[in-house]
């Protein structure tokens, strides 16, 4: 039997926030529900977490995680040590036999391989607990790891160290595998006799039998998040991580550093990601495009040999063979189709552009379809809104639609139409007509101007 138990009810006070710390992301994920994503991994038997400042925001954000029904959440009120977070649990692990894997929740690069080889070192090694340890060069803030003939005697916090004791560079993941039954009968020995006055889980490894070290190499996975300087450090190991995957799988990135990419992104052969561009959400890329520079693109579908440079992307389709840029805004629910050109301070939002439909210049497409080959003129817009209610505008294929025209929706422009510049347009066009609606241009002869 294994029992999970993840530790997220302290007050994060030094990340300074109203939020709690756990609930902060990295990567688009909190960094609780990363360290539950990878225990649920290990298939428990049960899963607890315990939790205590601001519990009821932290249980509200899992109402609808794919594990919502497997999660046992434990209220310690009040939050005075981890060792007293498992005193509380203990009341509901009265009859469990078995193990009790303990996971800091402010730990959430730790990866369930890494889990499994704990516990399977626990289980060779017959200990009453097994902990992740490792060496840092710089170990401020952890608790120091103290060995006697093989076997952790001890760990002391960083504030209760003395100054020798500090030097020790061996630290306390906060991850530990207990042998329940073992670990239940120190729980009551606990004291708060130290700096925090707060009862310690680490001190009851000093009065089990056998606590037993699983030291790692990797200190990247067992980072804990503190302050918001740790935050950033765990955002930099992720996203290292991801670009040198890609990398190895035939993504140039101009300047790894300055880009960040969502782990959900798909990136094909060939791209080049210029600098300082952002992939965000669940967004496809295929093969031979070129992204970026700075660019934004967040859950949308890229096909092969488009090229997007400095724009925004949302929520949108955009086919093979498209130029977007520089300075547009595809808002959600575009689809852009092959060869499209779309230029500089162009918005689009709920439109459907067919294939090789141009809108070059400082145009509004919204709520509206375009046919193919269509070239939309400069400072073209759709007025889709009435100030109650959003109206469509559907244009035809092979049409010009002169600069600086504003199109009045609800409107339907049939095929091969041909509008005015300057005309603003609020009925429906049939094919092949030209329509335009301005003020003739009047031309007085020998106009003086008037002397102020
Ligand atoms: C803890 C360990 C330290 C280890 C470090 C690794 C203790 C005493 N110290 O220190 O040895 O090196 O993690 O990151 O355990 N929590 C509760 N209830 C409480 C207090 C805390 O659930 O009453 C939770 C917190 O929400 C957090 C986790 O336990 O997720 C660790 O608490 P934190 O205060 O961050 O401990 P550290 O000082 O980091
Ligand atoms: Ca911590």
């Amino acid at each position: 039997m294994l029992a999970v138990a993840i530790l997220a009810a302290g007050k994060g006070t030094r990340m300074r926030s109203t939020l709690p710390k756990v609930l902060h992301k990295l990567n688009g994920k909190s960094i609780l529900s990363r360290v539950l994503d990878t225990c649920f991994e290990l298939n428990p038997d049960k899963v607890f977490i315990i939790v205590g400042h601001k519990n009821d925001v932290i249980q509200k954000s899992f109402e609808n995680h794919k594990f919502a029904n497997k999660i046992n959440f434990v209220l310690q009120d009040p939050q005075i040590g981890t060792g007293h977070a498992i005193q509380v649990l203990s009341k509901e692990l009265k009859t469990f036999k078995g193990k009790l894997l303990v996971l800091n929740g402010d730990v959430p690069l730790i990866e369930s391989k890494t889990l499994k080889g704990l516990i399977k070192f626990h289980d060779k090694k017959q200990a009453d607990a097994s902990i992740i340890t490792t060496t840092l060069e710089n170990p401020f803030g952890y608790g120091r790891v103290f060995l006697k003939n093989d076997q952790i005697d001890k760990i002391i916090e960083e504030k209760d160290c003395n100054n020798d004791q500090r030097t020790n560079k061996v630290i306390n993941s906060g991850i530990y595998c207990f042998d329940y039954k073992s670990l239940k009968n120190t729980l009551t020995k606990l004291t708060n006799n130290n700096s925090q006055k707060e009862y310690y889980i680490t001190d009851a490894i000093f009065l089990l039998n056998k606590s037993v070290s699983y030291k790692i190499i990797n200190s990247d996975e067992i980072k804990g998040i503190n302050n918001r300087i740790q935050l950033s450090e765990c955002e930099e190991i992720i996203q290292k991580k991801l670009t040198k995957i890609h990398m190895l799988n035939g993504v140039t990135f101009i300047n790894p550093s300055s880009t960040t990419i969502s782990e959900d992104c798909e990136i094909g052969k060939d791209v080049v990601i210029e600098c300082n561009t952002h992939i965000r959400g669940k967004t496809k890329i295929e093969n031979n495009c070129i992204i970026g520079p700075n660019t934004f693109i967040e859950s949308s579908f890229i096909k092969e040999n488009s090229i997007i440079s400095n724009s925004s992307i949302y929520n949108s389709e955009i086919m093979e063979n498209v130029r977007i840029g520089p300075y547009s805004h595809i808002r959600p629910e575009s689809k852009i189709s092959k060869n499209c050109k779309i230029g500089n301070f162009v918005e689009t939002k709920n439109s459907y552009l067919s294939e090789s439909v141009k809108v070059n210049h400082l145009s509004y497409v919204g709520d509206s379809s375009v046919g193919k080959f269509t070239n939309i003129g400069a400072g073209t817009i759709t007025a889709n809104f009435d100030g109650l209610k959003k109206h469509k505008s559907i244009i035809g294929e092979n049409c010009l639609i002169g600069s600086n025209s504003v199109l009045i929706a609800p409107i339907k422009i049939g095929d091969s139409v041909t509008t005015g510049a300057g005309s603003i347009l609020n009925k429906n066009v049939e094919n092949n007509s030209l329509a335009i609606s301005r003020v003739k241009q009047v031309n007085i002869k020998n106009w003086k101007k008037s002397n102020l």
